[in-house]
């Protein structure tokens, strides 16, 4: 795997050619302390991700749990996974879509990852729950298709977009057995080490992905977790987390390359002040003693 993922580097390194402003998450001149001398957005009062204060989340029953069309796989297509120098990608077709639970229709764009890596912080999950960081989050991005016409009209508008957020947890106990249908892309991960490298999935299986409880969700208004940070998604967390094995985890946080070759690891921005924002859920998060005394 090691030779492999070596010969990959040499072979089909071409970094891609981007005439955005470079950003980094810890160091460099654009780290995350510093996004919003470029993208104002970043600064804003109602930025992602945040820490889910399970006592504080209030239940609200009128939350419906999303219908996800088009999810079921495998699909077959041809779908490009891309690293970006940030995070591993996966362009989604557009017969993807929420079509329930939400307001209006969202349709699928792309989906991806953060994760940890260093020796000292192996979780790498951009939501934390009451203060803890899970190992890692998978978002798929979807834009509100029924007001606009493209993802790039979309992403900037209030509600343009909708992120469902799904954490990893690793090993514990797994109702299903940690395997590939957990997480399918992992083995083609190695085939693009290298930052601006893509490959092509023929099949596509996201349902089997995801964890089967999908009625428990928290639900709050915020922004892109990269720059520009539009304040323009409504995000859903899972409560159910995914499992996965330490072999899948491994070989994610050891296989990319961000733009200056060296392992890319612990791309997750802090958590960010809820500044009077509430976390609903559609479920009771809060102990029955502390639901209680409301
Ligand atoms: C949503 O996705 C389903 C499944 O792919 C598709 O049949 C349906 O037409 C889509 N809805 C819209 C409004 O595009
Ligand atoms: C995927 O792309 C290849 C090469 O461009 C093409 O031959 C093939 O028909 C495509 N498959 C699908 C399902 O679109
Ligand atoms: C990264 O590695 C590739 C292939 O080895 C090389 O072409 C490229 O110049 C390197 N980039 C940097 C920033 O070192
Ligand atoms: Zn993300």
């Amino acid at each position: 795997m090691l030779l492999l993922t070596l010969l990959l580097r040499l072979l089909l390194a071409h970094p891609g050619h981007s005439h955005q402003v470079p950003w980094t998450y810890k160091e460099g001149e654009l780290d995350e302390e510093h996004w919003a001398q470029h993208f104002p957005d970043c600064a804003g009062k109602q930025q992602s991700p945040i820490d889910i204060q399970r006592r504080k989340v209030k239940y609200n029953p009128l939350l419906l749990q999303l219908e996800l069309s088009g999810y079921d796989g495998p699909l077959q297509g041809n779908f490009t996974m891309t690293n970006n120098g940030h995070s591993v990608q996966i362009d989604l077709p557009p017969t993807m879509n929420i079509s329930r639970g939400l307001p209006g229709l969202y349709t699928a764009v792309q989906m991806h990852l953060h994760w940890g890596g260093l020796d000292l912080e192996t979780s790498g999950s951009e939501h934390t729950i009451d203060g803890m960081r899970y190992f890692a989050e998978l978002h798929i991005v979807h834009y509100n298709s029924a007001q606009y016409s493209c993802f790039e009209e979309a992403k900037d508008k209030p509600q343009g977009l909708a992120v469902l957020a799904f954490l990893y947890t690793v090993g514990g106990t797994p109702r299903l057995a940690p395997s590939s249908s957990l997480f399918p892309l992992i083995p083609a991960v190695t085939l693009c080490s290298s930052r601006g490298q893509s490959t092509t999935l023929s099949s596509l299986d996201i349902q089997a992905m995801l964890p089967e409880n999908l009625g428990q969700f928290y639900r709050y208004q915020g922004s892109l977790t990269t720059p520009p940070c539009s304040e323009s998604v409504i995000w859903t967390i899972f409560h159910t987390p995914i499992v996965l094995s330490h072999t899948q985890v491994s070989l994610l946080e050891g296989t990319l390359l961000d733009s200056h070759n060296r392992t890319l690891r612990n791309d997750y921005r802090r958590v960010q002040p809820l500044r009077g924002r509430v976390v609903e859920a559609s479920f009771r998060a809060q102990t029955e003693e502390e639901g209680g005394k409301k």
